[in-house]
């Protein structure tokens, strides 16, 4: 590992700084909440962030919080982002430290992101001197639509001023150690559909005397599937994934109606366009043919997220100095979405992955999935990414 003194703390400091990120991350871990109800997790960072001192610590919305470093000589402004929201699941694991709130778990790693950030400002509140402004938001709700950042964004003064923005996701795919960036498209936008099929309920045992919409929602599902297969160029990226099929209460009894839910996840502006009418022409063609009605609902979800080129490189250079050539890779894109797409709409910036996988530490499961953990190692990784980046990017 090369040591550049000039973007990266000392060892020291880190070294000094790593029990006190895997203190945080546990307690995160322990007390999770979900999306929009953050709010004593809200006040933890709050009360970690004054403890450090020299920086303005405020709440914009409820449940997030924002730390602010003003410097004294000129530079930008850069705003950081850590996403400190948990998911409505159980957990699986049996570390001393799981899930004390039953039903919400961090099975995503934002426990992680905000262990990160905090780290970053605790370096940067022991920093005697700061180029430009440093914001940090610990942002809550990025699992659930319409997210934090939109209310963060549109409807707060967070944006005003700031130049560039970064952030990171950990990523248990990717081995520890290992940061990953790309230029461009990089996850997709995730849009909600929702479908109800109205039929005409009956008695089973004579269903020409009714309109199954069982057997039509069926028909509606797989004729989806011809969307993506034959009515996108295969050199376009595309989901259509119905994920939610509800109907009907016993065996003997045919239903009145069908709900269905999916997502729908594109990269290209055009094409998402053009999704919502594609979707329902197969839905009304099929209930016709079977004499059902129907209801339909498009609803979109965040941007895509794409990355500014520049800005890419930039986190691609300072990869490069952290965990050295051989562990900088080229992010694949993913269909995956993230609410970090609103700041992009407002200021250039570039959103990053940082592993978390260690086979020997079980760190390897899916994001969002029950036994979901992180190697530690992770955290120091992210830190010293983040800080760098922020100082290279405060200098323009
Ligand atoms: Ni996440």
């Amino acid at each position: 590992m090369t040591q550049n003194l000039e973007i990266q703390p000392h060892a020291e400091r880190l070294m000094a700084l790593e029990p006190q990120l895997v203190i945080w991350r546990r307690h995160l871990h322990r007390h999770p909440e979900v999306s929009f109800q953050e709010h004593q997790t809200a006040a933890y960072i709050a009360a970690e962030l004054r403890g450090m001192g020299g920086l303005e610590v405020s709440q914009l919305t409820p449940t997030s919080v924002l730390a602010i470093r003003r410097g004294t000589r000129p530079g930008k402004t850069v705003l950081l982002r850590a996403d400190i929201d948990a998911l409505p699941m159980s957990e699986e694991n049996s570390f001393e430290f799981v899930s004390q709130n039953s039903g919400s778990m961090h099975a995503c790693g934002h426990d992680g992101h905000t262990a990160i950030l905090l780290g970053v400002a605790q370096l940067v509140s022991e920093q005697a001197d700061w180029d430009g402004e440093l914001r940090m938001i610990f942002q809550h709700a990025e699992e659930q639509s319409p997210g934090g950042a939109e209310e963060l964004v549109f409807a707060s003064a967070l944006m005003d001023g700031v130049d560039v923005v970064t952030g990171l996701h950990l990523n248990s795919q990717l081995p520890v150690g290992v940061v990953a960036v790309r230029p461009g498209a990089f996850m997709a936008a995730p849009d909600n559909i929702y479908i109800t099929i109205l039929g005409r309920g009956g008695h089973a045992a004579h269903p020409e005397e009714a309109v199954d919409p069982i057997v039509v929602g069926a028909q509606v599902v797989t004729n989806l599937q011809h969307i993506v297969s034959r009515g996108v160029s295969a050199l376009d990226s595309l989901v259509v994934s119905v994920t939610y099929f509800q109907a009907g209460t016993t065996t003997n009894v045919i239903p009145d109606r069908a709900e269905l839910k999916g997502t729908v996840r594109s990269f290209d502006p055009e094409l998402r366009e053009r999704a919502p009418a594609m979707i329902e022409r197969v839905v009304r063609g099929v209930c016709e043919a079977h004499g059902a009605r129907y209801e339909y609902r498009y609803e979109n979800g965040y941007r895509p997220l794409i990355n500014d080129d520049g800005v890419a490189e930039v986190l691609r250079q300072v990869a490069l100095e952290v965990v050295g050539e051989e562990r900088t890779v080229l992010a694949k894109p993913t269909m995956g979405g993230e609410d970090f797409s609103a700041y992009l709409e407002k200021a250039p910036g570039a959103y990053f992955n940082v592993g978390s996988r260690n086979d020997g530490l079980e760190s390897g499961f899916p994001h969002h999935h029950p036994r979901f953990t992180i190697d530690e190692a992770a955290l120091g990784t992210g830190v010293e990414m983040m800080y760098a980046a922020a100082i290279r990017l405060a200098k323009g």
